[in-house]
C-alpha cells in the first residue's frame, strides 16, 4: 500500500516524467477513445494477410518511427541504461512500438530451454531438458510441446518474442553451447527446431532461430572467421536452418557474432540476402546477435533488419545514411516491413500479452515427461537395469550434489531455479534430488549418499551397497569452450575407484555434450541424462526403476578421444587478437583469425564413417529394456523415394523404437558414406509389429551443386539402410535413380 504523505511527491514525479518523455510514456498509456480509434484502423482487421497489414502500417510511419523499429533500446546490465529503459520487461531487450497505430513494443527474452532471467525479475520459469537432450527424443511432437511450454511461459511473463531455438550443427563438440543446439545432423536438428518454433509461435510470440551461421565454437566468437566451402555450408550448417525455417516459419533469424568466409554474419550478403531471403523466401526479420552489428550501410544492404541490443549503427547513423542517400528508403522500408509483418503474423498485435502466473505444476509434468523421452541408456551389462525395487536392499548415491540437485547449462540460456539470482557462468543445480527420487522408488532399501569429494569414502560406501548410482557431470556455458571432452574435477578417477569397489555401478551423466569414458568397461550401466531440467531426478528414477522404458537415441557421436575429432586442437584467438569490445564497436572491424572447416561435409558420424574411426557410442545409438527386430525392407522410386519396412518388439516390455533410415549416394556424388534421410518413432507392445512407410524428401538425397547454385540428384545407384542406430543397420536395398 502506498504511504498517503508521499502521494503529492509521487504525483509530481509522474508529472515530471510525462514532461520529460512524453512520447515514450505514450507507448503504454492509451486512453479508451484512442484505443477505439486504433481498433478502427484498416490494418487491425485480422482477416487481412500479415503482408497487407504490414504494408498499410508502413505507409503511415515517419522516418523516425521506421528507425525506431530497427534497433533495440538496451538490455539490463549492458552499458548505461537509456532514458526509456523503464519500458523494458527485464528481458534481453525491446523494440519500440508505434502506439498511435496500435503496434506493440516487442519484448524479447532468451528462452533456450526455458525463459531466462526469472530470478532478477521476481518470476518463475520451468527448465526443460537441454536442447541437445530434447533432440535425443528424435520426436517432433515432443519438440512441439517444448516450444509450446516456452511460448506460454514467455507470455505469462510479459514477453512476446523468444530468442532461441539454436540449431548450430555440432562440428566442434567442445563448443560451450553444444547443449543449446540440436546435435550433429542437419535433417534431425532442423526438423526438431522447426517443430519447436512452430508450436512456440502458435502461442502468439515471435519465434527466432539462431545463430545464423557457422557459429560452431565460442572461442573468439566475436572475431573468428569460419572458412567453409559453399557446398559443405549448404549441405550441413545451412541445411539445418533451411529445414528449421521451412517448418517453423520463424518471425526472426538471429545472425551470429562470427564471420563466414570473410564477412561478419550480420553483414554477410550471401547468408542474409542471397540464401535466406531470396532463395528460402524468408519473410521475417534478421536480428543481430547482441553486439553483432558492425556497420550501417554494409549491414543494411546485406540484409540485417534489426540491431540489438542498442542503436550504435541502426539509430542516428542509419537515419543520416538514409537522408544522405547512402541507404535507400526502400531498404529501410524493407527492414521495417519485415518487423511489422512478424508482429502481425505471430498474433502479438491481435492478442497482446497479459501477465499471469506460470503453470508450475503443468511445467513440472512436461519437463519430467520430455526428459523421460531424452534420457539415453548407453550401457546395460547383464540387464543390471531396470532395478528391481523388491530385491534391492541397499543403494549408494554418489556424486557432487546428488543429494540435492541436478546441473543446468549456463550463459544466456540459463534458466533460474527457485531461490536467489545466480550470476553469469555460475554452476546452477536445479533442486531435483536424485537421492530423494531414488529413495521414493525403493522404500524398502537403505539409500545412502556420499558426495564423492573423497573417492576413498565413496568407494567404501559403494563396497557395502547392492547397487551404486554414480552421478557425474560436465558443465558448459556460452562464452567458453571446453578444453577437452573428459569429465572435469577428477571424476574419471572417482568412477574408477567406485567401480573397482562395486562393479554394479551405474553412471548417470549430466553433460552438455559428449564425454570420453575411460572407465566404460568397468561399470555395469551408463545413462546419459544431459542437463535434465526442473524434474530431472524423477525422470531418471523412472528410467532406473523401469517405470519408463528408455527410448532416446544419441543426436551426436560420442568419440573415443579428442584426438579423433576433425580438429584435435581447438582453434583459439592468437595472441594480440583485438578482443570482443574492440570488434563489436569499431565499425571497421575485421575478423582476426579463422577456423578452416576443411572437413567440409564430414560432420559428426559422417567424419567417423569416412575416416574409418571407431567411436565410443555412435550417432543414433540408445538401448531399451526391450529389443526390436527389423524386416521386409522395400524401396520404391517416387518423388525422392519411398521406404517401407517392419519393426517388431521382440522383447517382453512395451517400448518405442526410433527406426532410422540412412542413404548412401552414388560414388560420383563425392559424399561421405551415408546420411540420415528419415526416421520414425514406433510404439510397440511386447510381440507387436508395425509397418513403417517413409517418403524421403528428394532434397535429402541431393547434393548442392555450386556451379548451378541448386540442389541436384546425382543419377546412379543409391543404397538405403535401415535399423536402430547409424552403426546397426540390418536391412539394406539398392535403388537406381535418374
Ligand atoms: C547470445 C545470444 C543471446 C543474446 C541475448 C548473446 O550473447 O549469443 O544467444 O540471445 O546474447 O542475451
Amino acid at each position: 500500500m502506498s504511504n498517503p504523505t508521499r502521494l503529492p511527491a509521487m504525483m509530481l514525479a509522474i508529472a515530471l516524467m510525462l514532461v520529460s518523455f512524453p512520447s515514450a510514456f505514450a507507448q503504454h498509456r492509451l486512453h479508451n477513445a484512442e484505443e477505439e480509434k486504433i481498433k478502427s484502423y484498416p490494418w487491425m482487421n485480422p482477416k487481412l494477410s500479415p503482408d497487407e497489414r504490414a504494408e498499410m502500417v508502413l505507409k503511415e510511419l515517419t522516418l523516425d518511427e521506421k528507425v525506431d523499429l530497427v534497433h533495440g533500446n538496451g538490455m539490463p546490465g549492458w552499458g548505461k541504461p537509456r532514458p526509456n529503459a523503464y519500458l523494458g520487461n527485464g528481458g534481453a531487450g525491446f523494440v519500440l512500438g508505434v502506439p498511435r497505430l496500435g503496434i506493440p513494443i516487442i519484448q524479447m527474452s532468451d528462452a533456450a530451454y526455458g525463459v531466462r532471467s526469472s530470478a532478477e525479475n521476481g518470476r518463475y520459469s520451468t527448465a526443460l531438458p537441454s536442447n541437445l537432450g530434447s533432440a535425443a527424443s528424435w520426436d517432433p511432437q515432443a519438440a512441439c510441446e517444448y516450444g509450446a511450454l516456452i511460448g506460454r511461459e514467455l507470455r505469462a511473463q510479459g514477453y512476446n518474442m523468444t530468442l532461441g531455438g539454436g540449431v548450430n550443427i555440432t562440428r566442434e563438440p567442445r563448443n560451450g553451447r553444444t547443449f543449446e543446439y540440436m546435435g550433429e545432423d542437419p535433417i534431425l536438428a532442423g526438423t526438431l527446431v522447426g517443430n519447436r518454433i512452430k508450436c512456440e509461435q502458435a502461442q502468439h510470440v515471435i519465434g527466432d532461430i539462431k545463430h545464423y551461421a557457422v557459429n560452431d565454437q565460442e572461442s573468439g566468437r566475436n572475431e573468428v572467421d569460419s572458412i567453409i566451402g559453399k557446398r559443405a555450408l549448404r549441405e550441413t550448417d545451412l541445411l539445418a536452418f533451411e529445414i528449421g525455417v521451412g517448418i517453423g516459419n520463424p518471425g526472426a533469424v538471429m545472425c551470429s557474432y562470427n564471420a563466414v568466409n570473410g564477412d561478419f554474419a550480420c553483414e554477410n550478403k550471401y547468408l542474409l540476402s542471397d540464401v535466406l531471403k531470396n532463395e528460402w523466401k524468408f519473410k521475417g526479420f534478421v536480428v543481430s546477435d547482441w553486439g553483432g552489428t558492425h556497420s550501417t550501410v554494409k549491414a543494411s544492404a546485406a540484409g540485417l533488419d534489426n540491431e540489438e541490443p542498442m542503436d550504435e549503427f541502426f539509430g542516428d547513423k542509419l537515419k543520416q545514411a538514409v537522408q544522405a542517400g547512402q541507404v535507400p528508403m526502400a531498404e529501410l522500408d524493407d527492414h521495417a516491413r519485415r518487423i511489422l509483418r512478424a508482429e502481425f503474423a505471430s498474433g502479438i498485435v491481435d492478442d497482446p500479452t497479459q501477465k499471469s502466473v506460470v503453470d508450475v505444476e503443468g511445467g513440472f509434468d512436461t519437463a519430467r515427461r520430455l526428459e523421460e523421452h531424452s534420457i539415453v541408456l548407453l550401457k546395460n551389462a547383464n540387464n543390471v537395469l531396470p532395478l528391481d525395487r523388491a530385491k534391492v536392499r541397499s543403494i549408494a548415491i554418489i556424486g557432487s550434489h546428488a543429494d540435492s540437485g541436478m546441473l543446468s547449462g549456463g550463459g544466456s540460456a540459463q534458466v533460474d531455479p527457485p531461490g536467489p539470482v545466480h550470476h553469469w557462468q555460475e554452476h546452477v543445480w536445479f533442486p531435483t534430488s536424485p537421492l530423494k527420487a531414488v529413495a521414493a522408488k525403493a522404500p524398502g532399501a537403505k539409500v545412502q549418499f556420499d558426495s564423492g569429494a573423497d573417492p576413498a569414502s565413496a568407494a567404501a560406501l559403494a563396497k557395502k551397497s547392492d547397487i551404486v548410482l554414480l552421478f557425474v557431470h560436465q558443465w558448459q556455458s556460452e562464452g567458453m569452450d571446453l578444453t577437452s571432452l573428459s569429465l572435469p574435477d577428477n571424476q574419471d578417477a572417482l568412477v574408477e575407484q567406485v567401480a573397482a569397489a562395486n562393479p554394479r555401478t551405474i553412471v548417470v551423466l549430466q553433460t552438455g555434450t559428449a564425454v570420453t569414458m575411460p572407465w566404460v568397461d568397468k561399470v555395469a550401466g551408463v545413462l546419459e541424462a544431459w542437463y535434465p531440467g526442473s524434474k530431472g531426478a524423477d525422470a531418471v528414477a523412472n528410467i532406473l526403476f523401469g517405470d519408463v522404458n528408455p527410448s532416446a537415441k544419441l543426436p551426436m557421436t560420442f568419440p573415443r578421444s579428442v584426438d579423433d575429432l576433425p580438429h584435435p586442437k581447438l582453434v583459439t584467438p592468437p595472441p594480440g587478437a583485438q578482443g570482443r569490445m574492440a570488434v563489436m564497436r569499431s565499425g571497421e572491424a575485421k575478423p582476426t583469425f579463422s577456423v578452416n572447416y576443411d572437413e567440409g561435409l564430414k560432420v559428426g558420424y559422417k567424419w567417423y564413417d569416412a575416416e574409418n574411426k571407431s567411436v565410443l557410442f555412435p550417432f543414433g545409438y540408445g538401448l531399451s529394456y526391450t529389443s526390436y527386430g527389423y524386416s521386409g525392407l522395400k524401396v520404391m522410386p517416387g518423388n525422392g523415394a519411398t521406404v517401407s519396412f517392419e519393426v517388431k518388439n521382440t522383447g517382453s516390455r512395451a517400448g518405442a523404437e526410433i527406426a532410422q533410415v540412412y542413404a548412401s549416394l552414388p560414388a560420383s556424388a563425392g559424399e561421405p558414406p551415408k546420411r540420415l534421410v528419415g526416421w520414425s518413432k514406433v510404439e510397440l507392445k511386447p510381440g507387436e509389429s508395425k509397418q513403417v512407410e517413409l517418403s524421403i524428401d528428394p532434397k535429402y538425397l541431393s547434393i548442392f551443386d555450386e556451379t548451378s547454385n541448386s540442389w541436384k540428384l546425382t543419377p546412379g545407384t543409391y543404397g538405403f539402410m535401415v535399423g536402430g542406430s547409424s552403426q546397426n543397420l540390418p536391412l539394406s536395398k539398392k535403388l537406381d535413380l535418374k
